[in-house]
């Protein structure tokens, strides 16, 4: 009895000493908290281990989302100074981004959408935009890279299909590549406008507005301002009708984003102005639960609990692009502050868990859970959890900050306007010696691979 009372009592101790304690509005309270939980996450990467590969995240984790993950870091050292992990990310970005500087590592081929290029080619814009330190000289500079993948897609841009857009995926021989969808547009948008920011080439934002207007043309964007998830091409006639309909909280942000840097852009046009209103009215009614103080939540899978991995760190891109959205359109802070104020201080409730690694190697009593609609910890933890977590302690230190910079305005990132994929998978005969290469073990993916170069050929 007595030894059971006193353990029962140290692990009582032990909690409420690791528990996250913040104060919303103290600065090194935020950064306190955030500390934590951004040790918490990092502690799921293994890719700078010896033997491990930099870059990946373990199983059951994809490649776009560790190219997320280092895109939360950048922010998160650019609103806390603490740069613990900038090392790491910058040898992620940079194996990565591969020494063609393209983002299109052959490792990734089988699952390699033009969506998960974008969540590395968003963390290597956002290096530039912050001024976060440069990779050696022999390395991809981090505003190349992200003028790569805009090239990329201009030329893998599709008018015979649906009247325009870049597919999901980049290869035929992926699940997904006739189906046409917002978060790969979306990609191919937010980096077209803040390119536009960045480096004032016109040609930048002439993409971006022509992006934005294929989303509304073809129905992806709703009059009023809801972005649908995507459409299917209808192989025998090149028609788009059948879509989905689903709305996830990261595609309304990246437009919501994007949108907000053209307004910029644009000194504060009166259509990029109606368009961050309308998707910010959009994120408003659609991703805070109103049963629950307006705190966000995915809402087509987190009430019945069958949010996926992927799923699971959208809330984390939302809040990002909401904060990214009060630097760009400084007018929006008033509305969007007191929603990742609120946020914050509901999801720092829900970062109180202790399970075990390997669900959780961060200190105990700060694991954080997917719900932060329900004042504690819900059990559920992973990259995403912790990520989405961070995001919202982090995000409300943006006023404090200054904005991201332009090639104008004290930008050092080196640009190349004329870089591209150095040698397309599939631009080339693939040969055996390539197949082995690149790990594939049969033929049948081999043979996907020169129809993919049909593709990229057309
Ligand atoms: C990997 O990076 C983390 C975070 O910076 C660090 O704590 C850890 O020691 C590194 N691992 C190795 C093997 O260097
Ligand atoms: C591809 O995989 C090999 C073998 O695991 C690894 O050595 C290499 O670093 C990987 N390349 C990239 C860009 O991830
Ligand atoms: C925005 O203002 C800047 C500085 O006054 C000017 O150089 C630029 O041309 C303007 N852009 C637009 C689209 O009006
Ligand atoms: C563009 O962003 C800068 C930096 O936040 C800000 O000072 C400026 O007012 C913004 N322009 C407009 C039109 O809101
Ligand atoms: C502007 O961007 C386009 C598209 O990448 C490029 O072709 C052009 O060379 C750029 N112009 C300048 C002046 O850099």
């Amino acid at each position: 009895m007595r030894l059971l009372g006193f353990t029962a009592c140290l692990a009582m101790l032990a909690r409420s000493a690791a528990a996250i304690e913040l104060v919303i509005g103290n600065e090194d309270s935020v950064k306190a908290a955030a500390s934590t939980i951004a040790f918490g996450l990092v502690k799921y990467y293994t890719g700078n281990n010896t033997g491990d590969t930099p870059g990946n995240l373990p199983d059951p984790y994809f490649w776009w989302e560790a190219g997320a993950m280092f895109g939360t870091l950048i922010d998160y050292w650019a609103l806390s100074g603490d740069d613990s992990y900038n090392a790491i990310t910058i040898q992620a970005i940079t194996h990565q981004g591969t020494e063609n500087g393209d983002f299109m590592p052959r490792n990734q081929t089988r699952t390699l959408g033009n969506d998960d290029q974008g969540f590395w080619g968003m963390a290597a814009m956002s290096a530039a935009e912050n001024n976060f330190p440069n990779p050696p000289a022999d390395q991809p500079q981090w505003l190349a890279l992200a003028q790569s993948l805009f090239n990329q897609w201009a030329s893998r841009w599709e008018d015979a299909t649906c009247g325009g857009g870049l597919r999901w995926q980049i290869f035929t021989f992926n699940n997904g590549f006739n189906y046409k969808n917002s978060i790969s547009n979306g990609c191919f948008f937010n980096i077209a406008a803040r390119l536009a920011r960045y480096t004032g080439n016109e040609t930048y934002a002439e993409w971006a507005t022509k992006i934005f207007t294929w989303q509304e043309t073809v129905g992806l964007i709703s009059p009023d301002h809801h972005v649908r998830d995507g459409v299917h091409i209808n192989i025998a006639d090149g028609t788009c009708n059948s879509m989905d309909q689903n709305e996830w909280s990261y595609n309304t942000g990246i437009f919501l984003h994007g949108a907000a840097v053209m307004y910029n852009h644009t000194n504060g046009s009166s259509i990029w102005r109606t368009r961050v209103d309308g998707m910010l009215d959009g994120a408003r009614s659609t991703f805070f639960d109103p049963e629950a103080n307006n705190i966000m939540f995915e809402q087509l899978c987190e009430p019945s609990g069958f949010c996926n991995n992927d799923q699971r760190s959208f809330k984390g891109y939302l809040t990002r692009w909401m904060a990214g959205t009060t630097q760009m359109a400084p007018y929006t802070f008033d509305a969007i502050h007191p929603l990742l104020v609120a946020d914050a201080a509901a999801a720092a409730k829900a970062c109180v868990g202790s399970p075990a690694p390997p669900a959780f190697k961060g200190h105990a009593g700060t694991a954080c859970g997917f719900r932060w609609t329900t004042g504690t910890f819900d059990g559920s933890t992973g990259v995403g959890e912790q990520m989405n977590a961070l995001s919202a302690v982090m995000y409300t230190l943006v006023g404090k900050v200054a904005a991201p910079v332009t090639a104008d305005t004290g930008g050092t990132s080196k640009g190349n306007p004329n870089a591209k994929a150095h040698e397309e998978i599939g631009e080339k005969p693939i040969t055996i010696g390539d197949r082995v290469a690149a790990g594939f073990v049969t033929s049948a993916i081999g043979l996907g691979v020169v129809a993919g170069c049909a593709f990229v050929i057309s």
